[in-house]
Order: C-alpha cells, then sequence, then structure tokens
C-alpha cells in the first residue's frame, strides 16, 4: 500500500510572546524535538478520509460529525481538496502521531496541522512552499486561538529562527557562531492560548498605558536578541531572556509552576530562563552554552518537578 510521511517541529519562542499580539517584534526557533507526524495512505475502499490520531486512540471515519479531537484535521483536509484538483475528497486515509505536549506553548496544534498539509501534499504531488503550509496552518489555528499573532504557523512552517513582525514577512536567522542549547521543562499544567490572550486584552483595557509600556520594552529585546544568537553570544541572549521573563511576571503571565522551573534552572547554572507561549503553565526555556550544562539544567528541572524535559541543540533549521 503506497502511503507518505511528513513532519513538522516544534517551536520555543525565545523572546517577546504577548507583545508579538500588539505588534512587536519577536524571537522564536523550531525545536527538531519534540516534533510530529502525518502519513497519508491509500484507503480505496473508504467513500470519505479516515482520520487517525494515534496518541489520543481516536479514530474518525470521516462520515459521522467529527469528534473535537478530529476537528482540525477534517478542516485540513477540506482545505487541502479545496486548494488542489489533485487531492480527492475520498479514498484515502491520514494518521497522526506527535511528541509535542498540548497546549504547553510548544505548538503543538500547528505542527501536527503543518505535518498533515505536508504529508496530503506530498502524497498526492501538489506542489507547495512553506509559505502556502504556513498560510494554511494559520486558518486551522483561528478555531482555536481567535486572533493568532501568526508567529507558530511561520516559525514552524518556514522551520527556521525567525524575527517575526505581525503583517511584515518573518526575517530568517543565521546559524549561530558557536554552540548552544535549549533546555525546555513542563510545568505539567496546559494552559488555554485564547482565554490568556484575552485576559491580557482585557487587563490592557483597564490601564493602556501601563500595558503598552510592557509590550515595548518586550519588543525591544527581540533585535538585540536576534543578534545575541547569530553571534553565539549566549551570556547576552540569557541575560534579555532573563529580562523578558520579569516583564512578563509583570504582564501577569507566568505562574508559581513556572516561577519554580525557571528559578531551578537558573540556580544549576543556566544562562537566562524563562517562560515560553502563553504562559500561567506550559512550558518554560533555559537557554545553557554547553552539554554539560544543559544536562544540569535538565537534571534540576526534573527534580523540582517538570512533568516533561526536552534538550535541543540551537541550530540553524529544523531538519535534521
Ligand atoms: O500558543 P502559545 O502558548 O505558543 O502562545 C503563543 C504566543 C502568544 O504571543 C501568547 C499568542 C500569539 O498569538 O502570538
Amino acid at each position: 500500500m503506497r502511503r507518505e510521511s511528513a513532519e513538522a517541529s516544534s517551536k520555543l519562542i525565545l523572546l517577546g510572546e504577548h507583545a508579538v499580539v500588539y505588534g512587536q517584534t519577536a524571537l522564536a526557533v523550531p525545536l527538531k524535538d519534540p516534533r510530529a507526524r502525518a502519513t497519508v495512505a491509500q484507503d480505496s475502499r473508504s467513500r470519505s478520509v479516515a482520520v487517525e490520531l494515534k496518541d489520543l486512540g481516536v479514530r474518525w471515519d470521516g462520515a459521522s460529525p467529527a469528534p473535537p479531537e478530529a476537528e482540525p484535521f477534517a478542516r485540513a483536509i477540506r482545505a487541502a481538496v479545496k486548494r488542489s484538483a489533485a487531492v480527492p475528497a475520498q479514498g484515502w486515509k491520514l494518521s497522526v502521531r506527535s511528541s509535542i505536549p498540548a497546549g504547553c506553548g510548544l505548538g503543538s496544534g500547528t505542527a501536527v496541522a503543518a505535518a498533515a498539509f505536508r504529508a496530503i501534499f506530498s502524497y498526492f504531488s501538489v506542489p507547495h512552499t512553506p509559505q502556502v503550509i504556513s498560510e494554511l496552518v494559520y486558518e486551522i489555528e483561528k478555531l482555536h486561538h481567535g486572533t493568532p499573532s501568526g508567529i507558530d504557523n511561520t516559525v514552524i512552517a518556514l522551520g527556521r529562527p525567525i524575527l517575526f513582525k505581525r503583517g511584515e514577512p518573518a526575517r530568517f536567522l543565521k546559524a549561530p557562531r558557536s554552540r548552544g542549547f535549549l533546555v525546555v521543562g513542563h510545568t505539567g499544567r496546559r494552559h488555554r492560548t485564547s482565554e490568556i490572550v484575552a485576559e491580557v486584552a482585557r487587563a490592557r483595557g483597564k490601564d493602556p498605558a501601563r500595558y503598552d509600556a510592557l509590550f515595548r520594552d518586550i519588543g525591544v529585546l527581540s533585535g538585540p536578541g536576534a543578534e545575541a544568537f547569530q553571534a553565539g553570544r549566549w551570556q547576552e541572549l540569557g541575560r534579555l531572556m532573563d529580562r523578558n521573563q520579569e516583564l512578563l511576571d509583570d504582564l501577569g503571565v507566568s505562574s508559581r509552576e513556572l516561577d519554580v522551573l525557571v528559578d531551578a534552572a537558573r540556580s544549576a547554572g543556566a544562562l537566562g530562563a524563562k517562560l515560553s507561549g502563553a504562559g500561567r503553565g506550559g512550558c518554560m526555556a533555559a537557554l545553557c552554552g554547553d552539554a554539560a550544562g544543559a544536562e544540569r539544567a535538565e537534571k534540576a528541572l526534573k527534580a523540582a518537578g517538570a512533568a516533561a524535559t526536552f534538550v535541543t541543540e540551537v541550530s540553524d533549521s529544523a531538519q535534521d
């Protein structure tokens, strides 16, 4: 039986979450691990397109109403069929598996959708650019997030570290000049990005001057952050991450669990640490200048109660 698989990386916002929603620049990188994988295979007897979500144990026949977990894939399939006459509305199936924990700021929903589009287009030989994948995934993202800034779909579809500002083309970063390591710690608490973004919007509504000043203070970190990233000046990038964490705390999006993990990583010698993504749970990230430092930070995060940890070498691409 013919089949075609494709992958997509997770992502980490190094600087600028929340502020990016208000037009400030953010810095994001794809992470090789964890990642998502989608497979398209022939299913010639089927009169619809079945979906199998392997991690969740969900199977949907494609004909009955879609369960909530399969809804984004139902939409992705419809979007792919609409986009190209080469993609039929029946006779194949889509299966997805992912090691990216959901609802924790690593872009899990975005990655599974990107992997699905890549697998569908490659199975049916539909030419596609990273930009097309990004735009299609953005449409799916709007379902969950309401008004996402676009940073997740952009960094995951392009698969390279970027500076991102709403409404402008992403700027690619060059490969860092020295080795650096990112250590991710998951608090184990899922968050709902749309709710947290809405809460920040309400708080801003009550005190726009204060919040806009915080967003600006966050936004100015990304330019120097990109320079430090490319030069491999990890101490400097770490300091910018620490400063960003202070400002995120002022915004009210950190949490006790996040603070515990951030402190643990710093005490273990990390060069900087902050929450990543919407906050109030989800993941934090620490930056380390060498593999031994990353190992120490990971150990400290586990000892401090991290539900999951991931270590990745900083690079200029999500490809192996
Ligand atoms: O969905 P998350 O947790 O990765 O958060 C995305 C980053 C935000 O800036 C909080 C929202 C957005 O749309 O950019």
